[in-house]
């Protein structure tokens, strides 16, 4: 019975080593009411001390100008250093291995640019089937680029009649297939719409067995799971700051290239003079000659102000560290599971596409609903102060965060929905 779950979410509170954290950020208000926030997903809130740092970068900039660059408590020559650490952590990378840098499809084109070389008999990208439409346009448009056809180029896995997910084998299975025509296996860590979390390590050795390099889009995983990218052997990744990183809308995003392609100088990118050796940077030579590791993929100066809000978050992970993060949000979302089991022995059958087994998934779960119905429900949640989001045809996604939610909360959010159920 969902009332009898609600002891057991102020227990669950109550017990929570981390929930100190919530205080942290600011919890979004409506006309003065407390709104239920479960689109961390979609875009993280505000830590507190984000407007701090960047107030201190608008101060450097009113007090100093251009010698901001060098001067001041942080300044902005070696800004995106103060990112890499923490960044590295959160991808489980070394340092030299990450750097931070513009947006993050941005960032998937200017990886593909070195890690997509397809030649005349080894030409195709392996992806899974319903990535998000950005990685969708990118990948079409690498492989036009290079004068091949989509429809052939393109190997989209979908999940197995019958099946929401794709599993780890079919996956192999695909990649085994198609291993010698294959230049990219090309995956999000967690895909958009199901919340499913694909085994990184087994698809970068099939695609590394098939020649292939692995690469993914860590959009949904970044700050969500812990991940161990250097270890897992996978070439590069990309990931934006603004949904589990909490950097704030637009945020910059994180790449990493694993070492043994990052200190390949002879390797194909497109370069910039933020790239270059940082000891000869200013002395405005003829020739490009990148720096080592994945600050080599550099093209611009920092940007610093958003660099600033993402420093900030990230300084919470690092307080916080991602095993206890993830601890959390094992719970969290099979709390919030358990309380839909409870509608559904209400006789409100809530159907979630996201698998059911906590190691295959992150914070989000995917609730499978009927589209007119649905978008009714997500606005009617809107009306009882809960925000979570819609995702075209039929999913309402929503992702308990570890770092400021709570579980009293994701029982609200169930008992609503027993009640909007009644109504519509
Ligand atoms: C999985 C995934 N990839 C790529 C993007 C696009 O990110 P950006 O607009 O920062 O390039 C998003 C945005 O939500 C996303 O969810």
């Amino acid at each position: 019975m969902l009332k009898n779950l609600l002891e057991k979410a102020r227990d669950l509170d109550a017990q929570d080593p981390i929930k100190a954290y919530r205080d942290e950020y600011y919890m979004p208000k409506d006309g003065g009411r407390d709104i239920y926030y479960f689109c961390g997903n979609s875009l993280g809130l505000q830590p507190k001390k984000a407007q701090l740092y960047i107030q201190e970068a608008l101060d450097a900039w009113a007090q100093m100008g251009v010698e901001g660059h060098v001067k001041g408590s942080r300044p902005w020559k070696p800004y995106h250093h103060f990112l890499t650490g923490p960044s590295a952590r959160i991808a489980g990378a070394k340092e030299h291995e990450v750097v931070v840098m513009n947006t993050l499809t941005t960032n998937l084109h200017l990886l593909m640019a070195s890690f997509y070389r397809p030649t005349k008999s080894r030409y195709k990208i392996i992806m899974e089937g319903g990535a998000f439409p950005s990685d969708q346009y990118a990948v079409e448009s690498q492989v036009k680029l290079h004068g091949f056809a989509p429809e052939d180029a393109i190997v989209e896995i979908h999940p197995e009649p019958g099946l929401q997910n794709l599993t780890t084998a079919q996956i192999q299975k695909v990649i085994e297939a198609h291993g010698k025509e294959t230049a990219l296996v090309f995956f999000g860590g967690v895909n958009y719409y199901t919340g499913q979390w694909f085994d990184l390590k087994a698809i970068t050795e099939a695609a590394h067995k098939a020649g292939a390099y692995a690469g993914f889009d860590l959009a949904h995983a970044a700050g969500n799971l812990p991940m161990e990218l250097h270890d897992w052997n996978v070439d590069f990744a990309a990931w934006c700051s603004y949904k589990y990183l909490n950097a704030g809308p637009g945020g910059p995003s994180g790449v990493f290239i694993h070492e043994r392609h990052g200190n390949n100088a002879e390797l194909p990118r497109f370069a910039g003079w933020w790239g270059h050796d940082e000891a000869e940077r200013f002395q405005m030579k003829k020739g490009f000659k990148p720096m080592e590791g994945a600050g080599g993929w550099q093209l611009s100066n920092a940007q610093i102000f958003s660099f600033a809000a993402h420093l900030a978050s990230l300084e919470l992970f690092d307080e916080v560290g991602m095993a206890a993060l993830r601890k959390k949000s094992i719970l969290l979302t099979g709390f919030l599971e358990e309380c839909l089991d409870a509608l559904n022995e209400s006789g409100i059958k809530i159907d979630t596409i996201t698998p059911k087994n906590p190691e295959h998934r992150g914070c989000q779960l995917s609730l499978f609903v009927d589209r007119k119905k649905g978008k009714v429900l997500h606005q009617q949640l809107r009306k009882h102060n809960i925000i979570t989001d819609w995702r075209e045809p039929n999913v309402i996604r929503l992702a308990p965060v570890p770092m400021y939610n709570k579980f009293e909360e994701v029982h609200y959010f169930a008992k609503t929905l027993l009640e909007i159920n009644r109504e519509i």
